[in-house]
């Protein structure tokens, strides 16, 4: 069985073909990046895939069973058709199963809410592929948090709009072994999952940090509207309307969802201060 995985030059995808490669060997396992020379370094064959360019994906998934697709980071319409490119070109080289990694968040109401309908749409479109298929949705991915802890510790605070609000926090990490299992498995087929961990508030967050990484954070809370202006002058209209959308979505409950990351993988979500601990000993 042969199953590629896109955009394996990023994080999640990499972390896909780490543990593919453990379950079913190298030679199994094919990585399609756009920027091919950044995947040569994960020790499978690597094939040529941009997202704008459905020839690419005609000829990368020749003789492919499945066909992992990491959700694409450009704006949300362009997305639609990049992904469609991918649907396609599986539909024709006669791959036999599609695994899409879709998103948590409220698909109205926020800013973040154009990207998670993005998603939703993408959803629709490998349901209606007539392939086997199975839909992850992922939680918001705790290593931003600790790439940005250097910020936090400098301003003694963690500072957004999420108020008292809940999020199912996962990893790369995690998300890697459920998706490698997701693809290899056929009871997943025709499912969707939400592969998040534990809810946590932002206090939670901060403690968590302060545990493991012998910090004092505090965690303090901000107006929608005001967090919303200092990200965008500190990121721009786009990711600083997106970011902001985010917490404006955690605050009002999105990112608190059930978890099915024990069915999609066979074994527990580890915790917030082991995903921290396991980060840590990655440094
Ligand atoms: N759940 C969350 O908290 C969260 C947070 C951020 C993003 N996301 C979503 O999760 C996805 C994967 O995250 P990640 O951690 O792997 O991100 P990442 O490490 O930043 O990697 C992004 C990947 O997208 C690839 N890419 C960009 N444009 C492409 C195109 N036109 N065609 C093909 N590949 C393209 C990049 O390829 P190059 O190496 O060629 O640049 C890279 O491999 C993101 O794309 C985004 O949709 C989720």
């Amino acid at each position: 069985m042969k199953i590629a995985v896109t955009s394996a030059s990023g994080h999640l995808g990499a972390s896909i073909v780490k543990h593919l490669r453990t379950l079913i060997g190298n030679e199994n396992v094919i990585a399609i990046a756009r920027t091919v020379e950044k995947a040569k370094h994960l020790g499978v064959e690597v094939r040529k895939g941009d997202y704008n360019n459905r020839a690419d994906f005609d000829l990368a998934l020749q003789g492919v069973d499945a066909v992992l697709l990491v959700s694409g980071m450009d704006e949300p319409q362009k997305r639609i058709e990049q992904h469609r490119n991918v649907i396609e070109a599986a539909k024709s080289a006669g791959v036999q199963k599609i695994v899409y990694t879709s998103i948590v968040g409220a698909e109205e109401n926020n800013a973040f809410s154009p990207i998670v309908q993005t998603n939703r749409q993408t959803e629709r479109d490998v349901q209606e592929s007539g392939l086997d298929y199975v839909i992850g949705r992922n939680g918001i991915y705790i290593e931003p948090d600790l790439e940005y802890l250097e910020t936090y510790i400098k301003d003694g605070e963690i500072r957004n709009c999420a108020g008292e609000g809940k999020c199912t926090y996962t990893s790369r990490q995690e998300l890697g072994y459920a998706y490698a299992k997701m693809l290899i498995e056929d009871q997943h087929n025709g499912s969707i999952y939400n592969l998040v961990g534990q809810g946590i508030t932002q206090s939670e967050l901060a403690a968590a940090i302060n545990a493991v990484f012998d910090t004092n954070l505090v965690y303090n809370s901000v107006s929608i509207e005001e967090y919303a202006a200092e990200r965008k002058a500190a990121l721009g209209d786009f990711f600083g309307t997106i970011i902001a959308g985010i917490y404006e979505g955690i605050r009002n409950g999105a990112n608190d969802v059930p978890s099915d990351y024990q069915k999609a993988s066979g074994r527990n979500h580890v915790s917030a201060v082991e995903m921290m601990k396991n980060f840590k000993n990655q440094q």
